[in-house]
């Protein structure tokens, strides 16, 4: 009789050694007694088809994809769920008994759930969201949003022609403005949101005007390295509500931990000390 296998998963991405979603789901399998593991795996793209092909067989429930393959891997995927599909990219791999890979994308369900968790009683009623940037992560934002009930989306990008691309896949709900004209999408804004990589260590702040803000609004980055951006410093001073991006990236790891082990484990402090260990 064979023993049960310890169930593992893992992210695949390339570079991988600093992800961290290693220490979020390790510390949830120990906190749940789950004889487990989550591993990190750098993997060309070459290999991302084998690589995955193979893992079921070596034990593995289902892992995470992160840069640069949440795109490649949908066509990989036997089964692509349908937010997967609109945003263009899947972050989390579900390995089925019968062989099958499901793709999912958690990353708009984490962007929320953070803005809802974080104490900042946000309401996707109270008016429009100034979205900066038109990369993936935008795409993946902008469609939570919409999905979350907000009425308008204002959307400002330095290369602008990304961001009429997006906002005629998603229709009349979002309008752009030139990225020198940002700081205008502030009047109407109860929401702000920074998807660009501007305020990550090593490169340079998003330098937007806020002024125009109401003292209510919301601003959010998903940029958490450092956790207080520039953006969000000045937001906080200025007597606006501020969410860091952390709480995105613990978030989203949620359904695949649930699904893969089965137990849904809560995002709480420890939680955040873990990841910023
Ligand atoms: P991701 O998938 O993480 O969103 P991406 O597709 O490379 O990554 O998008 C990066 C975003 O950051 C884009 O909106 C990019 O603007 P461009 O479309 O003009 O490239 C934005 N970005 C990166 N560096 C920037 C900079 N120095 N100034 C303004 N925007 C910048």
């Amino acid at each position: 009789m064979s023993e049960a296998r310890i169930p593992l998963a893992g992210v695949i991405g390339s570079p991988i050694a600093h992800s961290r979603s290693p220490k979020i789901h390790n510390h949830w399998l120990r906190k749940h007694g789950i004889a487990g593991h989550y591993i990190p795996m750098d993997v060309a793209a070459d290999d991302l088809e084998a690589v995955l092909r193979m893992l079921p067989k070596a034990g593995f429930v289902g892992v995470n994809i992160t840069i640069p393959h949440k795109e490649k891997v949908l066509e990989i995927a036997d089964l692509v769920t349908d937010r997967a599909t609109l945003i263009g990219a899947a972050n989390t791999l579900i390995f089925r008994k019968d062989g099958k890979i499901h793709a999912d994308n958690t990353d708009g369900y984490g962007f929320i759930k953070n803005l809802q968790s974080a104490g900042v009683e946000w309401d996707a009623a109270r008016g429009p969201a100034a979205v900066l940037g038109a990369g993936g992560a935008s795409r993946a934002v902008i469609a939570a949003l919409i999905d979350a009930g907000v009425p308008e989306i204002l959307l400002s990008n330095r290369t602008r022609v990304r961001a009429d691309a997006l906002a005629q896949e998603f229709g009349k709900r979002v309008v752009v403005f030139d990225w020198v004209q940002a700081g205008n999408m502030m009047d109407h804004a109860a929401t702000v949101v920074n998807t660009t990589s501007l305020g990550m260590i090593g490169h340079p702040p998003l330098r937007v005007p806020l002024d125009g803000l109401q003292k209510g609004a919301v601003v959010t980055d998903i940029v958490y390295a450092p956790l207080r951006t520039k953006l969000l410093e000045t937001a906080e001073e200025m007597g606006c509500h501020v969410v860091d991006g952390l709480g995105m990236l613990l978030h989203q790891a949620v359904p695949g931990f649930e699904r893969w082990f089965g137990t849904r484990p809560e995002v709480d402090s420890a939680t955040r000390a873990a990841a910023l260990r």
